[in-house]
């Protein structure tokens, strides 16, 4: 059974190996999963996943949101799933077809996840982009093409936004719903970039498998504190 922990992925934003490590001390008892990204994989490689292993042994989201041709995204990913991540991702807009060539061989069983839509674009960069009118004027329609895409491709989830998640699981159940965008009520970020906001409880009860939350935890006073408020709120909506 599945408890409000389970439900936190907490990103490793740092660059080096003292402050991954001090931070998954201080919150191996606290999350489910620690995410990897581009910062700390490119700066100190593939032995970060061992150093999480050794102190936590619990699982690892690698983030690389990996976007490529399909013969270097599959060699890619093959690669990336010999260190044994949970969950890789994937940009998903190269379509169905490229993404099945990455996901029909998965020798390790690590799951896909999608990008749907990188939170960081709205309309107006879509339609410098060259997009259509229809995906320019309702993101959510990108979003929904994009998750279908990544169904059919045989990904096993996607990462979007709190506020597409209810609409994304009840289209496609069996996807894997990743969440970034998290902000409690009794959060302060200084200068917060993150737009489409929503609280712990909202994401879980709208949907979300699992919640990336990242600052509200890394910034507060006591994180291992800020770690069990959310999950506790997560636990009143379970
Ligand atoms: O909670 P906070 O904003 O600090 O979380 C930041 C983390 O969320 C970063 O690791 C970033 O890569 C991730 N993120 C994401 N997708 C988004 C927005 C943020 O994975 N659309």
């Amino acid at each position: 059974m599945k408890t409000g922990k389970d439900y936190i992925i907490f990103p490793l934003d740092v660059s080096t190996q003292e402050e991954a490590a001090r931070f998954v001390t201080i919150l191996k008892d606290h999350v489910g999963l620690f995410k990897v990204g581009l910062e700390l994989f490119v700066s100190q490689g593939p032995r970060i996943l061992e150093v999480i292993q050794k102190i936590a042994g619990c699982k690892v989201f690698l983030d690389l949101k990996l976007h490529d041709i399909p013969a270097t995204m599959k060699r890619a990913f093959l690669a990336a799933s010999t260190y044994g991540p949970h969950f890789v991702s994937v940009h998903c807009d190269m379509g169905e077809r490229f993404l099945k060539e990455v996901a029909v061989e998965n020798p390790g069983g690590t799951k896909i996840l999608a990008i749907t839509l990188l939170t960081s674009l709205n309309k107006e960069h879509l339609k410098t982009l060259g997009y259509r009118d229809e995906y320019v004027n309702d993101l959510t329609r990108l979003v929904l093409l994009r998750a279908r895409i990544a169904k059919e491709a045989g990904c096993q989830g996607v990462v979007c936004s709190g506020q597409e998640v209810a609409m994304i699981k009840r289209q496609f159940p069996g996807l894997i719903a990743v969440t970034p965008g998290i902000r409690p009520l009794w959060s302060v970020v200084s200068k917060d970039d993150q737009k489409r906001i929503v609280t712990p409880a909202d994401a879980v009860k709208n949907g979300a498998d699992y919640i990336v939350i990242g600052r509200p935890i890394r910034d507060a006073d006591n994180p291992a504190e800020a770690a069990k408020r959310v999950s506790e709120e997560i636990e009143s909506v379970l």
